[in-house]
Formats: C-alpha cells, structure tokens, sequence
C-alpha cells in the first residue's frame, strides 16, 4: 500500500477517534486540501470555526488562522501541523509598535485584517478579510476616521474603491508584493485569449492590470463563472489546485515574479505543512495553541463584529 494512502486512512482514523475537524486554507499542499473537512479563504474558515461542533479543531494553514480559531472557541483544543506556520503581514505588525502608532490617532477607530496577531486583535474595533473588507470599511459612517493594519496593499485597495482616506500601516505579503508588472504584461501579451486576476493583496500597479480582483474565494468562483478558458492567477499557487479540479478544461498560469529563479508564488510558511506533520500533530495533539484568557476575551469582540456583519 502507497505510504501517502496509508497516512491518509490513519489520520481519517484519528480525525474520527477524536471527534476532531480539519481545516484546510487554500494555500497549502493540494492533498491538504482533499483531506480537510471544510476548505475555504480566511473568511469561510473562519466562521466554519465559528460552527463547527467537533471537540477540537485542527487547523492546516497559518498561526493567526488557528488563533482566530481558537479565539473563536476557547473551551476546544486547537492544534497546527507547525507553529512555525507564521505570515508576513502578521509579522509586520508587532503589538507595542502598533499600539504606539495608533496612540497618535486618538479619534481613529481600527479595522484590522484578520492577517495579524491576536494582540493586535485586541486593540481593534472590527476584524476583516479580503472577502468582506470593503463591507466592514462601508459599516462605519463615512466620516469615521480610520486607521487600516497591518496590509497597505488591501487597505490602498479598499481606499481606492470606497474613496475613504484611511490611515495605512506599512504591511505587506512577501507572496502578493513580488510580481513583476512588466512580466505579467508580457505574459498577457502572449496569452491574449487570458484574463488576469489577481488578489487584492498585492501592489496597486499590479491590480490595476487586472480583469478581477477578489479573495481566494472570490477567484475560485470567477474562474467557474467566466466564458474565459485561460487566466493568468496572481496568487499563492495553492489555489491553483482547487481552480483546475473545478475547471479541468481551463488552463490556469501562476502570475511571474521579478525573480524567475524563486518559488516565490509558494508561500513558504503555508507550504511548512505536510501530511506527515498533520498525522503527528493529530496522534500527539500538539501543538497546539494556547492564549491567556484576557486576550481570548479582548481578541473576540472585534471577531464577532465581523462575523455578525457577514452572516
Ligand atoms: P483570503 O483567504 O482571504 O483569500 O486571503 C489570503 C491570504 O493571504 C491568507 O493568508
Ligand atoms: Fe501571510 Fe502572505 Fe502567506 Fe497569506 S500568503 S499567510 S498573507 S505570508
């Protein structure tokens, strides 16, 4: 019997003994995916942790996800395959910092992308994602003054399109900031029966080319949608795995980075996830996440806006 197979039935078997769910985030391994009892952007994962009635949650996808997860349900276990599984954006903004750059904007209420810790969770008014941020932006009065963390891309984004002037924190994802414009240009110019899309994490000059800028989610369901048969996709290449499985007479071209010599289209702390990982972290549970109760309860309020808004 294939070792891949025989992993999958023990942690099949696991998943059951322990009345656990998997969650799996777009962006890791593709056999993740398939063996995940929801798979979904960051918004999906998000409230299915909010529904899930499984005793413990086994979070495939970064740290801040199982966090939020964890936030979400503080009585059940949380585990991670590695809990090196960081971000950049997360990374970007350490909690005191943030706390004295919002310190100099007294009147600002905070919006914070779900991409961050959970300490600066706790400093925030309401959570979003790239699914719901421009709603989340629009369900404060337009002369509400904002501050946007930790993403500049996103919230240049939601600037852009909303006509706010929200304050930016200086974030940005090491995947969706390394595109090459001129590349993609060329690319399209060689491929003009494609459409380009793009998420909105990435640099403006770079959304400007696109055809259709949205979440994970959100370019999975054009691609279904659309007449096109070729797209060229400026995202983590994990998604790629549910667009042709969705589409299999479409072809689907990862957008090209200024470094042709890198995986840069792989994520690297999404991509720290394996099978084998997941098994162990099943069997042992552990790692598994842990916060103290008063982030726990400060971290919530800011999440449950959230998702009150895009029930
Ligand atoms: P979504 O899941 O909202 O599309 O965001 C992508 C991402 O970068 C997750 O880390
Ligand atoms: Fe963070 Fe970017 Fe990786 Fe998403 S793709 S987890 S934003 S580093």
């Amino acid at each position: 019997i294939n070792p891949k197979v025989k992993l999958v039935d023990e942690i099949n078997q696991l998943k059951k003994e322990k009345n656990a769910v998997i969650l799996s985030h777009f962006y890791v391994e593709g056999e993740l995916q398939d063996i995940a009892d929801y798979v979904g952007d960051s918004l999906g994962l998000a409230q299915a942790a909010a529904q899930t009635e499984a005793e413990m949650i086994v979070f495939v996808g970064v740290h801040f996800m199982a966090e939020t997860a964890k936030i979400i349900n503080p009585s059940k276990k949380v585990i991670l395959p590695d809990l090196k599984a960081s971000c950049s954006l997360a990374e970007s903004a350490p909690a005191d910092k943030f706390a004295e750059f919002k310190a100099k904007y007294p009147e600002h209420k905070v919006v914070t992308y779900i991409n961050a810790t959970a300490a600066l969770k706790t400093m925030s008014d309401i959570v979003c994602t790239s699914a719901n941020a421009k709603q989340i932006v629009e369900s404060f009065p337009k002369d509400q003054k904002l501050i946007f963390a930790p993403d500049k891309n996103l919230g240049n984004y939601i600037n852009s399109i909303t006509g706010r002037e929200m304050v930016l924190w200086d974030g940005a994802c090491m995947v969706h900031e390394q595109y090459s414009v001129e590349k993609i240009i060329e690319l399209m110019n060689e491929h003009p029966d494609a459409e380009f899309i793009a998420h909105p994490e990435c640099e403006k000059p770079v959304l400007i080319l696109a055809n259709h800028i949205g979440s994970t989610t959100s370019l999975l369901k054009y691609v279904q949608k659309s007449d096109k048969k070729k797209f060229v996709v400026a995202t983590e290449s994990g998604i790629l795995h549910q667009m042709t499985k969705a589409c299999p007479d479409k072809i689907f071209i990862p957008a090209p980075s200024a470094d042709s010599t890198c995986a840069c289209n792989d994520c690297s702390y999404m991509k720290l996830n394996n099978l084998q990982k997941l098994y162990i972290c099943l069997k042992h549970e552990q790692p598994e996440v842990t916060l103290s109760n008063e982030i726990i309860e400060k971290a919530r309020i800011p999440i449950q806006r959230m998702l009150e808004i895009s029930k």
